[in-house]
C-alpha cells in the first residue's frame, strides 16, 4: 500500500498538536454512542487535519458485522448527527480507515484474533504500534475488557498503549476502587483515561484560565469574600429510555459524584503550579479531600433528593418517572439531588457549597455562581428593598458566558440603587465555542495527554465524599417518602428549606 499522504481537501487549519499515526480500537461498537458521537466526532477532526492521514479505527462487537457494513453504518452516523459527510473524497479516505473485528468482550479467542488484525493493520497503515483502546460497554466489562487486554498483552507498552473508559467508574467507592485496582493490575496510571464528559466542555475548561490568567478575581475568590457558592446543572430530559441503568443510578450516580465534582473542584481548588496533568489534578484530589457533607450528624440538613411526577414541558404532557417505560412503580430512584457541601481547609471554612440537578426541570441550564459577601453598611435605598450581593455566574451551556452583577444608582433625584449585569458572552466574543466535548477528549486521550481525564484517587475521593448519603438513599424504601416534583417545575419545596434554613435562596435561572 502506498504512502497515505495528507489529502488537500481537508480543510482548515492544522492544531498545533496532532496525534501520532495510531489505531484507536472502540470496543462496543455496535452501540449508539459509537455511530452518534464519537465516529462523527473522529471524521469531522480528520476533515479539519486534527487527525493523521494513517488514522485507522477499529470496531469490536459481537455482531457479526463486515468492514464494508461497519462503514455504512458509520456513514449514517455522520449524515445523521455528525453534520454530513462534506466531502466525497475525504469521506472515501477516512472510511478506508474503519475497520471492523467481530468479538465477545468475554472470551480470550477475541482478543487474540483482534491483536493478531491489528498487528496487520500496523503494517499496511503505518500506526507502528500505537494503540488507543476505548471502552464503550456497559460499565460491568470494564474490568473484564481492561485484564483481557493486558493479559493479551496489548497494554504492555506504556508509551503507545493507552485504555479509555466511559463512566460510569464504580457505584461506589469500594467498586471505584475494586476496578481501579483491576486496571492499575495489567497497566500504570498513566495510561488510563476515564472520561468525564464535562471536562471537554470549552467553558469549563475555561474556568481555569479565569481563575489563574486574570488578577482580579482570585484575591477575593475565599471566605473572606465570598458568601456561598451555588452550582447548577438543570437538565429538561427525562429518563430517554435509559430505565435500566438509570434505575440503579439515580441523580447521585449519574450527575453529582462527576459532573458537579468536577465543575466544584476547578471552583474551589488552590491554583496549580503548572498545567502539567497532574499538577492539577494533585490539586482537585486535594480539595475534594477536604470537602464533607455539611452536616454529617443529621444529613437531612444537608441532602435533599427528589423525583419528578407527571407535568408539562414545552407545552406537551410528559409522564412522571415511576409511569416512564422501564422504572418501577414503586421506585425511590432520585432524579433531583441537592446537596450542601463544606470544605474543611483555610481558604474555603464556613462556605457552603451549595449543589443541585435535576431532570425535567423548566430549562436546561449548567452555572456556576459566586456569591459574595453584602457590604457591612449599606447606606442607600435599594429598589428591591434589600441588599443586592454580588455575583459573579458562570454559565457553562447553553448560552456560554460569564456575569458579574454589581449594584448602580437608579436615574433620578433619589439615591436609590438597582442591581446590573456586566455580561460577557461566548457566542458575541468569538462566534460559538466550535469543538464537541467528545472530540476534545478523543484528540487528548490520542495525544496521550490526561489533563481532562479524571485521575484514579480523585474518583475515589469524589466517591468517598458522597458515601455517606449514597448509603441512606440507597437503603431508602418507602415510595412516599421521597420528595416529589412536578416535571417542567424546579427543584422540591424540601430544596428550598436546604438554603432558606441558612438565610439564603436558590438563584432563579
Ligand atoms: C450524562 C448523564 O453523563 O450526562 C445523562 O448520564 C445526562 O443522564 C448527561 O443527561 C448530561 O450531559 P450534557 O452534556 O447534556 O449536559
Amino acid at each position: 500500500m502506498p504512502a497515505l499522504l495528507d489529502n488537500p481537501l481537508r480543510v482548515g487549519l492544522r492544531q498545533e498538536r496532532m496525534p501520532e499515526p495510531q489505531i484507536l480500537t472502540i470496543f462496543g461498537a455496535s452501540g449508539d454512542l459509537t455511530q452518534r458521537k464519537l465516529v462523527p466526532a473522529l471524521y469531522n477532526m480528520y476533515l479539519e487535519r486534527r487527525l493523521p492521514p494513517q488514522i485507522t479505527i477499529v470496531g469490536v462487537a459481537r455482531r457479526d458485522w463486515s468492514h464494508e457494513f461497519f462503514r455504512d453504518h458509520m456513514r449514517e452516523g455522520v449524515e445523521k448527527f455528525g453534520g454530513g459527510i462534506r466531502s466525497e473524497e475525504v469521506w472515501n479516505e477516512f472510511a478506508a480507515g474503519l475497520f471492523y473485528c467481530s468479538g465477545n468482550i468475554d472470551k480470550e479467542e477475541s482478543y487474540q484474533k483482534l491483536k493478531a488484525f491489528l498487528s496487520e493493520l500496523d503494517d499496511q497503515r503505518g500506526t507502528r504500534g500505537n494503540r488507543t483502546f476505548y471502552l464503550s460497554v456497559a460499565p460491568r466489562f470494564f474490568g473484564e475488557a481492561a485484564t483481557q487486554l493486558g493479559h493479551a498483552g496489548m497494554l504492555a507498552d506504556r508509551k503507545k498503549n493507552r485504555l479509555v473508559i466511559e463512566k460510569p467508574f464504580g457505584r461506589t467507592l469500594s467498586s471505584a476502587k475494586a476496578l481501579n485496582r483491576t486496571v492499575r493490575g495489567v497497566c500504570k496510571e498513566d495510561q488510563i483515561y476515564r472520561i468525564d464528559h464535562y471536562l471537554g466542555k470549552e467553558t469549563v475548561q475555561n474556568l481555569m484560565v479565569f481563575r489563574f490568567a486574570n488578577a482580579i478575581f482570585e484575591p477575593l475568590w475565599n471566605r473572606q469574600f465570598v458568601d456561598h457558592v451555588q452550582i447548577t446543572v438543570a437538565e429538561t430530559v427525562g429518563l430517554e429510555g435509559r430505565a435500566g441503568y438509570y434505575e440503579t443510578a439515580g441523580a447521585l450516580r449519574d450527575m453529582v459524584q462527576n459532573h458537579l465534582m468536577q465543575l466544584f473542584a476547578l471552583t474551589a481548588m488552590e491554583p496549580p503550579n503548572s498545567l502539567d496533568a497532574d499538577a492539577i489534578r494533585n490539586e482537585k484530589v486535594k480539595v475534594i479531600q477536604a470537602t464533607r457533607l455539611a452536616n454529617l450528624d443529621d444529613l437531612s440538613q444537608c441532602a435533599v433528593r427528589g423525583q419528578y411526577t407527571k407535568g408539562w414541558m414545552k407545552g406537551k404532557e410528559v409522564p412522571g418517572y415511576r409511569d416512564e417505560e422501564g422504572a418501577s412503580p414503586e421506585s425511590v430512584t432520585p432524579t433531583y439531588a441537592a446537596l450542601k457541601l463544606e470544605i474543611d481547609n483555610w481558604r474555603w471554612k464556613g462556605v457552603p457549597f451549595y449543589l443541585r440537578t435535576g431532570k425535567r426541570m423548566p430549562k436546561k441550564v449548567t452555572e456556576i455562581a459566586i456569591q459574595f459577601k453584602e457590604v457591612p453598611f449599606l447606606m442607600f435605598q435599594s429598589a428591591a428593598k434589600q441588599a443586592n450581593p454580588n455575583v459573579l455566574a458562570m454559565r457553562i451551556q447553553p448560552n456560554e458566558g460569564i456575569s458579574m452583577r454589581f449594584d448602580v444608582k437608579m436615574p433620578g433625584s433619589s439615591l436609590r440603587t438597582r442591581s446590573v449585569d456586566m455580561d460577557f458572552r461566548y457566542d458575541a466574543a468569538f462566534g460559538k465555542p466550535s469543538q464537541d466535548a467528545y472530540s476534545r477528549l478523543l484528540v487528548d486521550s490520542m495525544l496521550a495527554d490526561q489533563t481532562l481525564f479524571t485521575r484514579g484517587d480523585e474518583v475515589e475521593a469524589s466517591w468517598k465524599a458522597l458515601t455517606p448519603i449514597l448509603e441512606v438513599w440507597d437503603n431508602a424504601t418507602d415510595s412516599d417518602a421521597i420528595p416529589m416534583y412536578e416535571a417542567g417545575t424546579w427543584e422540591p419545596a424540601e430544596a428550598e428549606f436546604l438554603l432558606n434554613r441558612d438565610g439564603r435562596k436558590w438563584r432563579r435561572l
